[in-house]
C-alpha cells in the first residue's frame, strides 16, 4: 500500500509505501533507480541540445559573415575586371591624345607672346591652363594603367603617415576643417612608400571634400587579427547606395572638377599590396579601411 500527494505543478509525489514482499520492494527500488536515470538523461539531453543550438548559432553567424565577405569580393573582382578593360582602351587613347595636345600648347605659348595678340593674353592663359589640366589627367591615368612595378620596402605605416600628417593638416586647415592622426600599435609592412602616399592623399582628399566646414577627418591605424588596417574616416553625409557600386570605376565622379581617377588609383595600389579596401558609409560619414595582410601571413600562404 502507498500514499501519494499531489503537488502544485500536478506531479504526484510518494509520501510513504508499504511492501508485501521483498520482490515488490526490489521492483520498487529498481523503478526509482530507472526514474532517476531517466531524469539525468533528460538533463544531459537538454544540455547537449543547448550546446548544439549555441554551436549552430555561431555557425550561422560565421556563414553570414563569409557570405557578406564573398559579396564584397565579388564586387571587388567585377570592379577590377571593368577597370582592366577600360584601362587598356584609355591608356592607348591617352597616348595618342597627348601628342597633339603638346603641339597645340607649344603654338599657344608662341602666339601668347606676340605683341599684336596681347589683348587676348587672358584667353591664352586659360587655354594653356586647361591643356595642362587635361595633360595631368592623362598622366594620372597612364600611371594607373601602366602598372609600373612597385618598389616594396619593409617599414611602419605610422612613420609614413607621420611624415604626411603636416601636409594633410594644412590641407584640412585651408578648408576650415580638422585632421587627426591616431597611430595604433601595428606591425611593419612591405609597402611602396610613393604609392601608399598617393593612396592616403586620395582617400584623405575625398574625405575632406565630403565634409562641411568644422568637419574632422580621422586617420588611424590598428591591428585586426592578422591584418594591419589603415582607416580614413570623415564626417561627411555619406555615399548614396546607387553610387556605392560605382566607386573605383574610372571617371566616375560627382564633383564639378573631379576626374574620377582618385579611387581607381587607390584600388589599384591596394591590389598591388594584396590589400582590400572596404567602405562603410552612412548619414554621419564614411570610413574607407585598407586592410593589409600581415607580411608573415603572406609568406605562410605562399608556402602552403
Ligand atoms: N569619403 C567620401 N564621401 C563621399 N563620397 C565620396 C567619398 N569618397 C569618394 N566619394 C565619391 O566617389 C566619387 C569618386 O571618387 P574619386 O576619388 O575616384 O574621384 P573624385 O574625387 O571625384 O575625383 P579625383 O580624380 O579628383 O579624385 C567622388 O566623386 C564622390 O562622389
Ligand atoms: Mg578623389
Amino acid at each position: 500500500m502507498s500514499k501519494v500527494a499531489l503537488k502544485k505543478n500536478g506531479v504526484l509525489r510518494l509520501i510513504s509505501a508499504k511492501f508485501y514482499s521483498v520482490e515488490d520492494w526490489e521492483y520498487f527500488v529498481n523503478m526509482r533507480r530507472e526514474l532517476i536515470k531517466l531524469k539525468d538523461d533528460r538533463l544531459n539531453l537538454q544540455a547537449v541540445l543547448e550546446r548544439k543550438t549555441k554551436e549552430l548559432k555561431i555557425e550561422f553567424k560565421k556563414r553570414a559573415e563569409i557570405e557578406q565577405k564573398l559579396v564584397v569580393l565579388e564586387q571587388e573582382v567585377a570592379k577590377l575586371e571593368r577597370f582592366n578593360v577600360i584601362g587598356q582602351l584609355a591608356a592607348g587613347l591617352g597616348h595618342e591624345v597627348r601628342n597633339p595636345l603638346t603641339t597645340i600648347r607649344g603654338f599657344l605659348q608662341m602666339l601668347q607672346n606676340k605683341e599684336d595678340l596681347h589683348t587676348y593674353k587672358s584667353y591664352f592663359d586659360l587655354m594653356i591652363e586647361e591643356l595642362d589640366r587635361a595633360n595631368l589627367i592623362i598622366s594620372d591615368f597612364l600611371s594607373l594603367a601602366k602598372n609600373k612595378p612597385s618598389e616594396f620596402t619593409r617599414q611602419c605605416l605610422n612613420k609614413l603617415l607621420e611624415n604626411l600628417y603636416p601636409l594633410l593638416q594644412a590641407d584640412a586647415y585651408s578648408q576650415g576643417k580638422k585632421c587627426v592622426f591616431e597611430p595604433g600599435d601595428i606591425a611593419e609592412l612591405d609597402i611602396d612608400p610613393n604609392e601608399i602616399t598617393q593612396l592616403v592623399l586620395n582617400l584623405a582628399r575625398n574625405g575632406l571634400d565630403a565634409m562641411r566646414e568644422d568637419g574632422c577627418l580621422t586617420i588611424n591605424t590598428f591591428m585586426d587579427g592578422r591584418y594591419i588596417v589603415l582607416s580614413v574616416r570623415d564626417e561627411g553625409k555619406g555615399i548614396d547606395t546607387k553610387n556605392l557600386l560605382k566607386l573605383g570605376t574610372p571617371f566616375f565622379t560627382t564633383k564639378e572638377n573631379g576626374t574620377g581617377l582618385g579611387l581607381p588609383m587607390c584600388y589599384s595600389i591596394a591590389d598591388k599590396h594584396n590589400a582590400l579596401i572596404d567602405v562603410k558609409t552612412g548619414p554621419d560619414g564614411t570610413t574607407f579601411s585598407v586592410r593589409f595582410p600581415h607580411p608573415d601571413l603572406m609568406t605562410m600562404e605562399i608556402g602552403q
